[in-house]
């Protein structure tokens, strides 16, 4: 096939609800993924953050051939072994508590939605706070739960009992809350928002308002989780104990996979009935997982991310002090993002044209977010492109 037919094929068969970029791309190791035309990436923004620990992770790889000879998998009116070792390793590495398992963020978030309604129920409680320029995912329930009201527009009528303010603003959430109240969802680094870091003070305050009221505390750690940020999970920065997280993308290392973790009192309110998942926690997914947790434990990835993250940090610095375009360098880990003042399409087209693909959200934020197995020449190289790349930006914008 040539990369013509490819794109003739997608154009006539692929609904269209995405914007992408003239590349297909046919093969990836590590950092690298290569096109049709045998032309090579150095990829620092994989998979959207689902390929975390690179392309093809080795460890991720030889367990999901082991496991496709053995079960592919069964369905949840059954037991079986990887679910229960992933359930464990997963309450233990996190807020500890019980799992629920799905395969996507959104389905994740869903999940919590669900959980935060029931415990409401209780209580006649059913409103749910997030913050604004947050990103919860695409189904109905979560893109009313995003706070970005462009996604969920054209999509009214919206589910009720949704309420937005601004974040890292405590007197606003304080002002916001009532008796109907009844979760606080939070991305402690927003990233598609734009990588904003939640204020470790903000974060104490809201923690403690919640507690009192009793108003449960989900973190959204589908970007920042399996040790992005220098930690395991970003909640473990802040000190937080948080009722629920939701979990999906590096989690299965480029297989589908996402859960929800509640504490166990609020768990044991989902009961046969409340919620399933026909695909959740298959054998296959559950091993990719597993071989994702022993590849962070045993290369030790979350120091890494904070050793490179801060090597990658202070060279966004430097090319910040040398183009003024750059207003800030912000971010935890490999986990970065630089606020242009400026649209910065054009800045990822110069990147990709010269081998480097990196991600533009916010209109004028440059995500770059490489694999957690990225190596520090990999990011010298990056580093170069992007430098010459800010060359051409200035020049044309
Ligand atoms: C913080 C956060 N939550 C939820 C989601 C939704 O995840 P998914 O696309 O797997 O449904 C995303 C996706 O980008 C995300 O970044």
């Amino acid at each position: 096939m040539t990369r013509e037919e490819v794109k003739g094929l997608y154009q006539q068969y692929v609904v269209g609800s995405y914007t992408r970029d003239d590349v297909v791309l046919v093969q990836g190791r590590g950092s690298v993924v290569r096109d049709m035309d045998g032309r090579e990436y150095l990829d620092f923004f994989p998979g959207w953050a689902v390929s975390g620990l690179g392309h093809c992770p080795e460890g991720v790889v030889t367990a999901l051939k082991k496991q496709a000879g053995v079960l592919l998998h069964v369905s949840n009116n059954y037991y079986h072994p990887w679910q229960a070792r992933l359930a464990e390793r997963l309450s233990r590495s996190s807020s500890g508590g019980k799992v629920f398992f799905c395969n996507s963020g959104a389905e994740a978030n869903e999940a919590a939605i669900k959980l935060c309604r029931l415990y409401g129920r209780q209580h006649n409680r059913y409103k749910i706070i997030s913050m604004e320029n947050s990103f919860h995912g695409r189904t109905l329930a979560t893109v009313t739960l995003t706070g970005q009201a462009r996604y969920s527009l054209p999509f009214q009528p919206l589910p009720e009992g949704f309420v937005k303010v601004p974040f890292n603003d405590f007197s606003a959430l304080e002002n916001a809350v009532d008796e109907k109240t009844v979760a606080v969802f939070l991305e402690l680094i927003q990233g598609e928002g734009g990588i904003n870091v939640a204020d470790k003070d903000y974060v104490s305050k809201l923690e403690q308002f919640c507690r009192q009221r009793s108003i449960l505390l989900v973190i959204d750690e589908i970007q920042t989780g399996f040790g992005r940020t220098g930690k395991m999970f970003a909640f473990q920065h802040y000190g937080l104990a948080p009722d629920i997280i939701t979990l999906a993308k590096t989690m299965g290392g480029g297989f589908p996979i996402g859960a929800m973790i509640a504490r166990s009192e609020l768990a044991s309110l989902m009961v046969p009935g409340t919620h399933a998942s026909t695909f959740g926690g298959s054998p296959l997914a559950c091993s990719a997982a597993l071989a994702v947790l022993e590849m962070i434990e045993k290369k030790n990835l979350t120091v890494r991310a904070t050793r490179l993250g801060a090597y990658l940090q202070k060279k966004l610095v430097d090319l910040k002090k040398r183009y003024p375009v750059i207003k800030e360098v912000r971010g935890l880990g490999l986990m970065l993002g630089m606020e242009l003042d400026r649209p910065g399409a054009q800045l990822v087209k110069l990147c990709r044209e010269k081998g480097l693909l990196v991600n533009c959200t916010h209109e004028r934020v440059i995500r770059i977010m490489p694999g957690l197995t990225v190596k520090r020449g990999e990011i010298d190289r990056a580093i170069s492109i992007l430098d010459r790349s800010f060359q051409e930006f200035v020049a044309l914008t």
